[in-house]
């Protein structure tokens, strides 16, 4: 059976506040619209058409890669209004499912359930029961069966004490859902098109209401305002870290460490608090992550520790590499086995070799450093002349003494030893050691200025 997918977005988001796009605001990372978007293409989507009104033109500059049917509501006349401005164009035999960019955290499972449930004469809706349904629609029975919606607004007293909702997703044949769009009034308190209207209609047609609720009911909850985006965010971060946590790694608070993006860690590993994922990030087994970590696009092998306050982007790490406190890995960096990277040692661009160290204070830019070389305290790699980036390279077991400028394009040779202090302007041999630095003498009877009187 062939599915398609109706996200409305039309929203207009006023409680946010915010000149964004009320579907645009990030849970994870990921913008609500994008999560409810990933959810239709699991569920395997012919078709995906987002409905977004005024303010929201820019929905789709955000979203260019989405593959989807953008359509315009101009005026904001009602959920059924703003699913008729995309159900003319669905064939008729397809199943529409209705969802809500402002609801993120929906479950392809919970979908799945109410899709497959749709035959040629019923509707399935996912309800929920609240034990605070105020504002909500209510769903009414009889006997057990379901006859109507009635909106918050619209109800009884009696009605009011149903505690059983309308949670807005629904699914059904595109042929009969525009069938009922067209005999839907708004002859209601708010003067709206009400989707939920397709309910009543359904029953008195003779068509079966078929109900399904979700497993939790933070799947179904929208948001309107900052609170509520931060409420569903922990909600997420919690899921997301249980579900590593039941894959073998120890967290030391659950609560304060966010993934947002994807993230795959190997047992034994251990996060300390306060710990960032951003993007796609690969971790191995038995890796140690210390406190205020952030660690962005990155792929880090078995045995690795990086200790607190270490920031990572788009790096490479091999295995049982020894990292921070305070270190920057930028862009292009790639740690091979055994290396070490200590405190306040920047790296972009950058190989460095197994079993080399750069310990302490560095800059390494544009560097191809080999195995066993030892990168002495205050090292900089002088990668740019104020115009184009060079490339210094170090050769194997080289040694290069504390406080060392390496003026790049430059070539430190194997087994080279550089002494301290020295401003390496040329390629240096191998097996010597080089020095730039002026030699020593001591002056008597050398006077420190003193202060002039006035
Ligand atoms: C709707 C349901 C209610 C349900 C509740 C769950 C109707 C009539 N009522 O009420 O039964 O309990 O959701 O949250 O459907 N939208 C558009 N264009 C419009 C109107 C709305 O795109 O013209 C979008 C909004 O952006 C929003 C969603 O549809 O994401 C729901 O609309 P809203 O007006 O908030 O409906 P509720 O009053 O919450
Ligand atoms: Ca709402």
């Amino acid at each position: 059976m062939n599915l398609s997918v109706i996200i409305l977005a039309a929203g207009q988001g006023t409680r946010m506040k915010s000149s964004l796009p009320k579907v645009m605001h990030r849970i994870a990372g990921i913008p609500m619209l994008e999560h409810v978007y990933r959810r239709s293409l699991e569920l395997g989507a012919d078709d995906i058409h987002i409905v977004y009104g005024h303010g929201g033109e820019h929905l789709h500059e955000y979203c260019s890669d989405f593959e989807v049917d953008w359509v315009l509501q101009a005026e904001q006349l009602g959920t059924a209004h703003a699913v008729e401005q995309a159900s003319p164009k669905i064939k008729p035999d397809n199943i529409v499912l209705v969802l809500y960019g402002d609801v993120p955290l929906i479950k392809s499972d919970t979908l799945k359930a109410l899709v497959d449930k749709v035959s040629a004469n019923n509707i399935t809706l996912l309800t929920v029961d609240l034990d605070d349904p105020t504002g909500y629609g209510r769903i009414v029975r009889e006997a057990g069966k379901v006859t109507s919606i009635v909106e918050h607004k619209d109800a009884s007293e009696k009605q009011k004490q149903i505690r059983e909702v309308n949670t807005g997703i629904l699914a059904l044949r595109a042929g009969y859902l525009n069938e009922c769009l067209a005999k839907i009034e708004n002859n209601n308190s708010q003067g709206e098109f009400y989707l939920t209207d397709v309910i009543a209609l359904a029953v008195a047609d003779g068509n079966e209401v078929l109900t399904a609720q979700p497993e939790n009911s933070y799947e179904v909850e929208g948001v309107n305002d900052r609170k509520q985006l931060a409420k569903l965010e922990r909600i997420h971060q919690q899921e997301k870290v249980e579900q590593i946590m039941m894959q073998g790694v120890s967290v030391a608070d659950s609560a304060r460490v966010d993934i947002r993006g994807e993230l795959s860690i190997g047992n034994d590993s251990f996060i300390d608090v306060n710990v960032i994922f951003e993007g796609e990030v690969q971790i191995g087994s038995k890796v140690s992550i210390g406190a205020g970590c952030v660690i962005r696009n990155s792929k880090i092998g078995d045995g690795c520790s990086i200790k607190p306050y270490s920031v990572i982007e788009n790096a490479v790490i091999d295995e049982a590499v020894d990292i921070g406190p305070f270190a920057r890995l930028r862009p292009g960096t790639h740690l091979h086995a055994h290396s070490k990277v200590g405190n306040f040692v920047e790296i972009k661009n950058t190989e460095l070799g197994e079993g080399s160290k750069a310990s302490h204070l560095s800059y390494l830019g544009d560097s191809e450093i080999g195995r066993d070389v030892n990168i002495g305290a205050g090292t900089i790699t002088c990668n740019y002349d104020g115009a184009n980036k060079h490339k210094t390279i170090i050769k194997d077991g080289a040694f290069i003494g504390s406080d060392t400028q390496l003026v790049a394009p430059v070539t430190v040779g194997k087994n080279a030893t550089i002494g301290a202090g020295s401003t390496i302007t040329k390629d240096t041999d191998d097996d010597c050691l080089t020095l730039s630095r002026s030699i020593q003498k001591s002056i008597k009877g050398w006077q420190r200025p003193t202060k002039n009187k006035k």
